[in-house]
Order: C-alpha cells, then structure tokens, then sequence
C-alpha cells in the first residue's frame, strides 16, 4: 500500500507505498502523542492490576493478519479498547511493587528520535555520532557516580584505560563481564580451551539477582561451581566476608579456580548491600574479577550522602547500573564500566572484513560491538544523554531525594502502628514490612494473612505490591519511586493497608 491512511477518507488508489512519508509520520506521530499525554492524564484512576485472563487478546483481536490497510486511526482504537485494559500499568503513581521503572519526558522524547532516526551503531564508522554520545554520556554518569578515572572510556582526554557501554539489560552486563572473567582465568591457567573451565568457580550472596546464575551457566560455568553463600540478619542480609573467604579459599586448596564474584549494592528482595570494599580485597588474594551490580540502588549513588555504598569502587573490575530502573530513563538502558576494556574487547571483539574500516584501524575509535553480545545495537545513549542535558544533576537528585523521603514517611507510619512490623532496615526507596504474629497468630500463620493482605490490595485496583521472602518470612515490599508518585499516593495506600488489614485482621479472630 501507501502511506499510512491518517484520513479515512483520502484515496489511497494509485500511490506508491511510502511508510516514511514525512506528512504520515507527522499525522501518526500527533495522534500517538495525544495518546501518550491522554494515558498520562487518566492513569491514576485505573486500576494498576488488570482483570484479565491469560489469552484474552487473541479474543480482542484479528486471529489473522490484516491483508489490507487500515486507517491508522481503527489501530489506535483497537490499541485503547483492546490493549490498554489489559495492561499492567508500571506508570501508575499507586505502583509500589518490583522496583519502579521510571520515565520522563526528556527520555521519552529520546527514545522517540532515537527511533525515528533508527541508526545502528555497531562501529564508530557506522554511526559516529551514537557512538561518542554513548561514550560522553557514561563519562557523564561516572563523573556523577564519583567512578575513579580508570573507569573512564579511554578515548576521552586524560581519562584511563576503562570505558563503558549501554546495555539492555543486567543481565547482559554479567554476562559479557563473566565471559571477560572466564576468558582471564583460563589465559592465566595457560589455556585458552574449554578443557579447564570445569575448575573455574564464581561466588554470589544467596541474595543476588537469579539471572546471575543463569548468566553463569550460560558462559559455561559447571553448575557444580557456583557458589551462593548463605546470609543471614547479622549482616543484614549483605555477604559476609569471612565467609566468602572461607568458601574461596577451600575451592583453591581443592585445586579450583576462583574466577568471579559479583556483589550487589541494592538487593532486589530487600536492598541487601554487599560490602564492596571487604569483597574486593578477599578478591584480590585470588585475582578473581570483581562485579558491582547496583542494578536498582546505583542511581541513588549519584547523591553525596548515598555514595558510601559503593566506596572502594575503584578496587572491582566492573560496574552496572540501569537508569531505566530509577534515573528517569525509559528501558532499557544499563549502564556497565569496566576498568580495563581491553579484558572485555579481548573476548568479544570480532572483526568481520565488510565492517572493516580505517576509524578502527586508527586504534582512536571506540567500536561498541566489541564490548555487547550482538552486532546490532540501538541508539541509547540519546535518550540518557537528554535526560541528563535537560534535567541537570540538581533535579536528579532531588527526584531521588524525594523518592527516599516518601519511603522514609511510609516506614514511619509502619512503625507507629503495633501491628506491623519492618522486615530489613531501609537503604533506599524500598520498605519491607509485614503484619507482625502476636496472641495467638503465629508466624506461619501471618506469612498467609500477609499473602491475604497482599491479594486483597492488588485486586482492588488501587495499589500494587509484590512480595519476597525474608529469612523464610512472608514479607511485603513497597517500592516508592514510579515517576507520578507523590507523598498523597504514599499516605493513600497506606490507608488502604490499614483499612485492610484491619477487616483480615477481624475475619482471622472470628474464625478462631
Ligand atoms: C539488583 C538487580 N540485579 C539484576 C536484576 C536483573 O535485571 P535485568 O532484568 O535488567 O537483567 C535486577 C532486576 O530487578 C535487580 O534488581
């Protein structure tokens, strides 16, 4: 066909098929927008939770693909009546469970252009300007991160022998840093084979991330070689040093090498934070590389008084954090620094004969493809870089800022209130509470009136929280932080808790 049929009733006979045209664009673009700002303005009055069942969109829509075209306005009905209703809505002001995935209008705009410029940055040659901006802007946010020099990317002046890249995911950002790490350890044992990886073993909280495990098995790593050591409330749910030490050292005197460990700052059950500097130094007896991933909290640390959490940084091989997750910048977007890219390109780099060019000849361009998995890669760094641009670092710290308080003023009002207890102390913007047992409920009992508490709230539309377990407790996790959140959506949920628990509370007495 044509260009897309914005007019239902212009003539589309004739014309060639045009899918860019600019006055199509332009049309679509408009209504779309209207779209965005519309969603924007009603989101708070829709229930967070849709009530649908799996497979309901087959039910709404075409089971066949469309022959013909359409105007692109039946799209955009079909997309509020049929899509819309069955959306989570991560947007809302009264979602509190996960950890937020924060936007702005700023990154929107940047993910819009980005898109619209479409530009596929494997190489500098191929995309020059996405390349540097993706190169400035992780300068930016490590210079914001207090990162040492030596996690600067190399081609900037003055700077070190480090560099960064944007990812999708953490995931991602384990991944490539583990393949690194694996390919180190088996150079150094005089091996560039497969033969000796069954020796390699890598070490992580039982807190950490479960993708990390999964990153783990997909570089390789014999499953009978992670290790996930047990934590517990002493150390609040942080490694604990001497026991890593410990685990480490029985592994070297049993003739296996101890490759990698990957702390974490900002748990994602209960905001557990490693001790990055004891890590490192338990680390350095073994060379085994080092990860930080401060997948969540890393953002707070662009703040003076968070920064402490990641003190020592300049002793870990690597460090991620997404900005997707709480710095304003739609996904997705992780950020990874290592100290030395050479470790990083030495695995990954490739280099095909048609992407030969004379900027990677030169030894001064920076060629992103040698530091992902794929070849392809989007234009991330434009909508990070707009956020920044716009915002400043004052307003990104004050939307922090404000994030912890809201969470601060929550966990008070928990505490002032007997029936509940706080699980964890709070680091950041996460609070992990549960209706405590007392008289005659016992524990296992007020795991399954927290479960209760946790259903009735999130069928009821009006708030949305998700759960972890914490030292085999039930526990509620309410993340402050989606973007259209204020202190009277904070206080609001918290009266809905109340209100509740209150009539559970009042069902769990009759019963007995
Ligand atoms: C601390 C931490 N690490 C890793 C992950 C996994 O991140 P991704 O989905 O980006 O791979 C998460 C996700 O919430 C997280 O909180």
């Amino acid at each position: 066909m044509d260009g897309v049929d914005t007019n239902p009733a212009a003539s589309v006979e004739g014309c060639s098929f045009q899918p860019l045209n600019p006055e199509d664009v332009r049309a679509c673009l408009y209504k779309a927008v209207d779209f965005i700002t519309d969603y924007y303005t009603s989101i708070e009055s829709m229930p967070v939770l849709p009530d649908v069942k799996p497979g309901y969109l087959r039910n709404e829509l075409m089971a066949s693909p469309p022959e013909h075209s359409a105007p692109f306005d039946v799209t955009m009905k079909e997309l509020r009546t049929s899509v819309v209703p069955g959306m989570m809505h991560w947007a809302s002001p009264n979602f509190f469970a996960f950890f937020p995935s924060t936007n702005s209008a700023a990154a929107i705009a940047g993910e819009l252009i980005a898109s619209a410029m479409n530009t596929v940055g494997f190489t500098w040659q191929a995309a020059p300007a996405a390349t540097e901006m993706e190169v400035l802007v992780l300068d930016w946010l490590a210079q914001l991160l207090r990162l040492p020099a030596s996690f600067m990317n190399r081609t900037s002046a003055g700077h070190g022998t480090g560099g960064g890249v944007i990812l999708g995911t953490t995931s991602e950002a384990m991944l490539v840093t583990l393949v690194a790490a694996r390919d180190a350890a088996l150079r150094r044992s005089g091996s560039n084979g497969v033969d000796r990886i069954t020796r390699l073993t890598v070490y992580a909280s039982d807190q950490t991330h479960f993708t990390f495990f999964k990153a783990c098995r997909l570089t390789g790593f014999d499953p009978a070689n992670l290790r996930s050591i047990p934590t517990g409330p002493e150390t609040d749910y942080g490694l604990d040093p001497a026991k890593l030490l410990e685990i480490m050292h029985a592994d070297f005197r049993a003739g296996l090498v101890p490759t990698y460990i990957c702390a974490t700052v900002g748990t994602t059950s209960s905001n557990a934070v490693d001790p990055v500097g004891a890590v490192a130094d338990v680390a350095a007896m073994f060379n085994a590389w080092v990860h930080v991933d401060a997948a969540y909290a890393g953002s707070a640390c662009i703040c003076p008084e968070f920064r402490h959490y990641i003190d020592s940084v300049e002793h870990v091989d690597s460090i991620s954090m997404s900005p997707h997750k709480w710095l304003l910048t739609c996904l997705d977007c992780t950020c990874l620094w290592v100290r030395d890219t050479h470790r990083l390109t030495d695995a990954l780099q490739t280099n095909p004969e048609y992407l030969k060019n004379d900027a990677t000849e030169s030894g001064m361009a920076t060629d992103l493809k040698d530091m992902q998995v794929g070849v392809g890669r989007r234009f991330r760094g434009l909508k990070l870089w707009m956020v920044m641009r716009t915002y400043g670092t004052t307003k990104l710290q004050e939307h922090i800022r404000s994030d912890v308080a809201m969470a601060k003023a929550f966990e008070e009002l928990v505490r002032a209130d007997d029936r509940f207890e706080i699980v964890v102390p709070r680091n950041f913007a996460l609070v992990c509470f549960r209706i405590r047992a007392c008289g005659a409920m016992t524990e296992e009992v007020a795991d399954e009136v927290n479960h209760v508490l946790m259903d009735r709230l999130n069928i009821s539309g009006k708030a949305y929280l998700a759960h972890t377990v914490v030292g085999s407790r039930f526990t509620l996790r309410f993340a402050v932080g989606s973007s259209m959140q204020e202190e009277r959506h904070v206080r609001s949920a918290w009266e809905l808790i109340k209100k509740t628990t209150t009539k559970i509370i009042e069902a769990e007495e009759i019963m007995q």
